[in-house]
């Protein structure tokens, strides 16, 4: 079974195809990426309107490179897979309309997914494929989530951002050190040039017994320390973001632990765009390997937005029995959309 995915739920327009093989894990037979970053970089972020009408002009011929590059036609397609949610209304809404539109002009069933399912299930596309059960550290950019995942389709939440995600506590604390936009990417390259110990800053909620999160009073303290820094800021630029980037990780990592503990579960799958932070991955390869716990990632280029993870995540739920895809076209979006929602599916 050959499986189309669409993403466009942000500031990417990712386009892939999947193929099942008997009961193994789906291969991923091509995948193709625009990222929009240059095009929203002048404005400090993301700007809807702009995010929709890209995708628009970007779908199509991401969808014929895919098709070419893996030797399909169109009509070997047998699902069209996409993201339904959450992510901006307007721009879920051109995947939504141009998956609808392939497979009614194809009179293929479709399928839309949720957006941190496809992050969740993106490391099955590594060489390294987890098993089930782990627990997962989803980190994106509008996301920060513990969860207990026993299978496809059987999540738990454990514990999740009260505030900001701890993607946009780099975004947020890059900004305000004139780091341009994404800010995560862009502070931990800064970051490798200064001291982490350099500058104090909060690690919220890091001993509230829970595992949720809140990242908001550290940007707040990011702020108020580069005030006080003044003249100096430039100066002094690269200890505050190793500082930033230190305490944003040190949280992450414990929290992960306590989880494990918690769960009693001896794997760990981290997810989402944060997950690319090479300081993040290092901290918790340590602390895993000391607990005799195994950690999977997606592959670097797969850690954010991406096409692949749409269309894997939609082979692994029509698999496993989970989903079936329907020949129903009639689609909806839905900009919010909790994850816990699929397990009443
Ligand atoms: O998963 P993603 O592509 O989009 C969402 O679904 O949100 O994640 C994007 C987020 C942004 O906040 C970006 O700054 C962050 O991931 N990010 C990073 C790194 N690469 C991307 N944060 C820290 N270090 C990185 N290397
Ligand atoms: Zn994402």
């Amino acid at each position: 079974m050959k499986v189309l995915g669409i993403e466009s739920s942000c500031d990417e327009t990712g386009v892939a195809l999947v193929e099942t093989r008997g009961s193994g894990l789906p291969v991923l037979l091509a995948d193709a990426l625009h990222s929009q970053i240059d095009m929203h970089q002048a404005y400090g972020g993301v700007v809807p309107e702009l995010a929709s009408r890209d995708h628009i002009r970007r779908v199509l011929p991401l969808a014929e490179m895919v098709l070419s590059q893996s030797g399909a036609k169109l009509a070997d397609l047998d699902v069209v897979a996409y993201t339904r949610g959450p992510g901006l209304a307007g721009a879920l809404l051109v995947g939504a309309g141009v998956a609808c539109a392939l497979g009614a002009a194809l009179g293929k069933p479709v399928l839309g997914m949720h957006h941190l399912e496809g992050h969740l299930l993106s490391p099955f596309l590594s060489a390294d494929p987890p098993q089930f059960p782990f627990v997962a550290l989803l980190v994106s950019g509008g996301h920060t989530q513990l969860m207990r995942v026993d299978g496809v389709g059987r999540y738990q939440l454990l514990g999740e951002t009260i505030d900001d995600a701890a993607g946009e506590a780099f975004d947020k604390s890059a900004k305000l050190m004139g780091l341009g936009y994404p800010g995560g990417p862009a502070l931990s390259l800064l970051a490798r040039e200064g001291d982490p110990r350099a500058f104090k800053l909060p690690r919220p909620l890091l001993h509230s017994g829970n595992l949720d999160f809140s990242f908001a009073g550290l940007k707040t303290a990011v702020l108020t320390q580069a005030k006080k820094l003044g003249e100096q800021l430039e100066a002094r630029k690269a200890d505050l973001a190793a500082s930033t980037e230190a305490a944003i990780v040190e949280v992450l990592v414990k929290k992960s632990l306590a989880a494990l503990d918690n769960t009693a579960l001896q794997r760990l799958v981290v997810a989402g765009g944060v997950g690319a932070n090479t300081n993040l991955r290092a901290q918790l390869d340590a602390a895993c390997a000391q607990r005799n716990v195994r950690v999977h990632y997606p592959e670097l280029h797969l850690c954010t937005d991406n096409g692949a993870m749409i269309a894997m995540a939609a082979a692994m739920r029509l698999q496993s029995g989970v989903q079936t895809a329907t020949e129903v076209y009639a689609f909806d979006v839905k900009p919010r959309w909790p994850l816990a929602e699929l397990n009443a599916a």
